[in-house]
């Protein structure tokens, strides 16, 4: 009982005792309060008119508010308690048991000043609206104000602040300490974003548009997108969480960049799962269809993240308000755009345009050429055959293109069409399927590769390989000849089948060696140019070097039965002859069949790793042609013909023709195989007739021992090349043993 009178005693003195404390809140606002006994009173010193707020502990949710307006001329003090961003009740009409418990104990307007006391119980006892208030315990504040004269109703504040707040009993005990990290975040979000949003992200963008040949591109790409993403995602939260204002208190440079924000990190959240989805599309799957959806949603997303993000820097620094770096900012956008418009350039134009062309190994290649101009063929590089060779016995990941050897290592993970479209054609000549003649997708249609997916070939390549020897010789010494730009005549034309044109053409500066030397030009092509309306045509034709018309004599004169009539005498021994199916609705097969004699030929070549042999053939090997396809056997099915092979060589040859009227050469091989025994197996189909009939995986195992095979070799349109392909690997023949011509 002692104890409790003397305590209570020394509360009296001590809280009567308690002096006026003072904080200054900002230069406009600051507070007093004076602790008597059980209540407290709040001085408010406000330099202006209209209202201002003073809240404990919390921002605007779950806080308990004490407000001090002046409306039409009226002091009045309110008890709030707020649990939202929106405009809080009066205690009072909040219901529920809440009571206001503030008094205005005096106020005053002097020289626009208001001045205020406002007295309220340290614990009003009021457990669902009033917080208790603790003297001596930091806690966390707020206050609020807004300035305005002959304030009507209660408005959205124009001033906000927040901290930690010490209710003391003395001026030494007691302070307001604003929130350090109040502004600083906001200085760091804006920091961080600006870097994410004006560097990384265009260079992410930049990387895989325009590096695609490179390593870099895709990790680097991968890398910056999840560094921008965490960023952007991590900070935006941040920023969320601090859940300052209501949306409709937000002006509206806050109001675009808040909602710009949400959507740039949908954005970036959708970026990264149609990344990682497109990525594992293109390097596991097959399926190019969902893999081009992946992709473009991939692509438009990106675009579509990066301008609102740039947009929004503008909105940040706005908000800001610091106008030397938004200046600088703008400057940035200026810089990018032109750095974009240069990439572009670059990509879309570079044929067009030399000194954007920045393959110094290419300029080198190109610049060697006159010097070595004297014995092109021999000093060029390496042949087809000999690289080849390299490709698959220290299995790099190259291709041809034309005369150009390509390093396709970095490209293979990025190349647009998928992974699986490249390892399938390493050490193959990919002209075809570049310049749209032939497929390697599971569609059928072939596909020709835009201007740019061109532009970046000349990123890839590493060396140029030779033309081939031994076919084609120049008549004079002329340094400006070159086998990439041949000009040759059409002497003769004529159906050598329903459908399919011999060609004959003669040229003045080129003389045809026949037979050719060696063995390398075996299954070569010609590169031919056309310019066809507006667009440039290339497409590739076989080599094929044997006289029929003398085979076919030599044919007879064993006593075969050869046809007569087709296998025309030509023109001269020194002729080039190219055999070519017309579609009607091929742009440069009409084309071409359809010149008269006299008119000009550009050819480009031999080119290509053809057959790839570069001594006499051996070994079992086999070969699948439909149609055309048949070309770049004949003169391999002629040497068997003539004894030039090894005697273990074996060549297994399947051919199919939609029916006989489309056929050629069909009884000259027949004659070859009667003659030659062992050495050549046919297997021939008429789809019309159904002669022979069609090959399947029972038929092909039966004729051919598929582990025995040493080459082999496809030619065909493309569905016949996959279909062929298919059935081959899938009965264990390794995939390098296997060349589409
Ligand atoms: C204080 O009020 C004056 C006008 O009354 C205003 O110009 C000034 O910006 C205010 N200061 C702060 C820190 O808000
Ligand atoms: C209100 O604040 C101003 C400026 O801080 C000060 O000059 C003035 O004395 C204060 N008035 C009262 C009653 O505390
Ligand atoms: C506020 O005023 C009411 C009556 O006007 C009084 O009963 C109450 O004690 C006062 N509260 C404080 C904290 O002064
Ligand atoms: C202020 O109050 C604190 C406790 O709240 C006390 O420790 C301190 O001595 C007081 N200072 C003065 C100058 O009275
Ligand atoms: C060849 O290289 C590829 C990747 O470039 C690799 O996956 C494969 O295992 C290699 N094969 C051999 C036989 O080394
Ligand atoms: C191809 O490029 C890769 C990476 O740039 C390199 O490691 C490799 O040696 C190159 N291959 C050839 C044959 O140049
Ligand atoms: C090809 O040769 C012709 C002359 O025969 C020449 O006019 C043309 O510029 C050459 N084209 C290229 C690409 O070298
Ligand atoms: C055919 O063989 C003979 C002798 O074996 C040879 O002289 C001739 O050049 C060969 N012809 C062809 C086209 O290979
Ligand atoms: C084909 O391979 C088998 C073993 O798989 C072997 O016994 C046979 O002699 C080979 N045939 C030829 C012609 O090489």
């Amino acid at each position: 009982m002692g104890f409790f009178i003397f305590s209570t005693l020394l509360q009296l003195i001590y809280f009567t005792s308690a002096e006026q404390v003072s904080v200054v809140l900002d230069p406009n606002f600051s507070l007093s309060w004076q602790i008597a006994g059980d209540s407290i009173t709040f001085g408010f010193n406000c330099s202006f008119d209209g209202w201002c707020g003073i809240g404990f502990y919390g921002s605007m949710k779950q806080t308990d508010m004490i407000i001090l307006i002046r409306q039409n001329g009226n002091f009045d003090a309110w008890d709030m308690y707020s649990t939202s961003h929106g405009t809080p009740p009066q205690d009072s009409a909040k219901g529920k048991g809440c009571r206001d418990d503030v008094n205005l104990t005096s106020s005053s307007f002097n020289n626009g000043r208001m001045l205020g006391s406002i007295s309220r119980l340290l614990n009003t006892g009021d457990t669902l609206c009033d917080w208790v208030i603790k003297p001596g315990e930091a806690i966390n504040f707020c206050f609020a104000y807004k300035q305005k004269s002959n304030i009507q109703k209660f408005q959205e504040h124009s001033t906000y602040g927040e901290g930690v707040l010490l209710i003391g009993l003395n001026q030494t005990s007691s302070y307001f300490l604003p929130s350090s990290s109040f502004g600083s975040e906001y200085e760091d979000h804006g920091n961080e974003m600006t870097v994410m949003w004006l560097c990384l992200a265009p260079l992410c963008i930049m990387l895989i548009r325009y590096l695609k040949w490179t390593y870099l591109a895709f990790y680097g790409h991968m890398l910056l997108g999840y560094v921008v993403l965490g960023f952007t995602c991590g900070s935006v939260y941040e920023i969320y969480k601090k859940d300052e204002l209501a949306y409709n208190d937000l002006s509206d440079n806050k109001r675009y960049h808040s909602r710009i924000g949400f959507i740039l990190c949908a954005f970036v959240i959708a970026q990264a799962i149609t990344g990682a989805m497109t990525k594992m599309w293109m390097l596991f799957k097959e399926d190019l269809s969902i893999l081009r959806v992946c992709r473009r949603v991939h692509m438009a997303l990106g675009w579509c993240a990066l301008i609102p993000g740039l947009i929004n820097l503008k909105y940040g620094w706005d908000i800001k308000g610091d106008d030397t770096a938004k200046n600088a900012v703008f400057a940035c956008y200026a810089i990018l755009v032109v750095l974009l418009a240069l990439l572009e350039i670059r990509h879309r134009f570079s044929h067009k345009i030399r000194i954007l062309q920045w393959n110094f190994k290419l300029k080198r290649l190109n610049k060697a050429k006159p010097a070595l101009e004297k014995s092109l063929m021999d000093q060029m590089g390496s042949t087809h055959t000999e690289i080849l060779n390299d490709i698959v016995s220290k299995n790099l990941s190259c291709v041809f293109y034309d005369e150009y050897l390509l390093n396709v290592s970095g490209f293979i993970q990025n190349h647009p069409g998928g992974a699986y479209m490249i390892r399938k054609v390493i050490g193959e000549d990919v002209g075809k399927y570049i310049n749209g003649c032939s497929s390697i997708s599971g569609f059928i249609a072939s596909y020709d590769h835009s201007r740019p997916a061109k532009n970046l070939i000349n990123s890839l390549i590493i060396d140029r390989v030779a033309y081939t020897a031994g076919v084609l010789t120049k008549k004079s010494s002329d340094q400006s000849l070159d086998y990439g730009n041949m000009t040759w005549e059409l002497v003769r034309k004529y159906n050598i089948a329903e459908g399919t044109f011999y060609i004959e053409l003669t040229s003045k500066d080129w003389a045809v060696e026949n037979p050719p030397k060696g063995f390398e030009w075996l299954g070569k092509h010609f590169g031919v140019r056309e310019r066809i309306g507006k667009s440039e045509v290339i497409r590739y034709y076989s080599l094929m070097m044997t006289d029929l018309h003398h085979w076919a004599r030599e044919a007879r004169k064993e006593g075969f039965q050869i046809t007569k009539k087709i296998y025309k005498k030509s023109k001269s021994p020194d002729t080039l002859k190219l055999h070519i199916k017309r579609y009607d609705n091929g742009l440069m097969s009409r084309h071409l069949c359809d010149l008269e004699p006299g008119s000009e030929y550009k050819l480009k070549g031999p080119l290509g790793p053809g057959l790839g042999f570069s001594s006499a053939p051996a070994g079992i090997c086999t070969g699948f042609a439909a149609g055309t396809g048949i070309l770049p056997f004949l003169d391999l099915v002629y040497m068997i013909w003539n004894g030039s092979v090894s005697s273990d060589f074996c060549l297994y040859l399947y051919v199919t023709f939609r029916s006989k009227k489309d056929s050629f050469a069909l009884d000259l091989l027949e004659a070859t195989q009667k003659k030659s025994g062992k050495a050549l197996n046919l297997h021939i189909n008429l789809d019309e007739e159904r002669v022979g009939g069609k090959l399947t995986e029972e038929k092909l195992k039966e004729w051919v021992k598929i582990p025995n095979i040493s080459r082999a070799w496809v030619c065909g349109p493309s569905g016949f090349n996959r279909w062929i392909e298919s059935m081959l690997t899938s009965q264990g023949l390794q995939r390098n043993k296997l060349m589409i011509l």
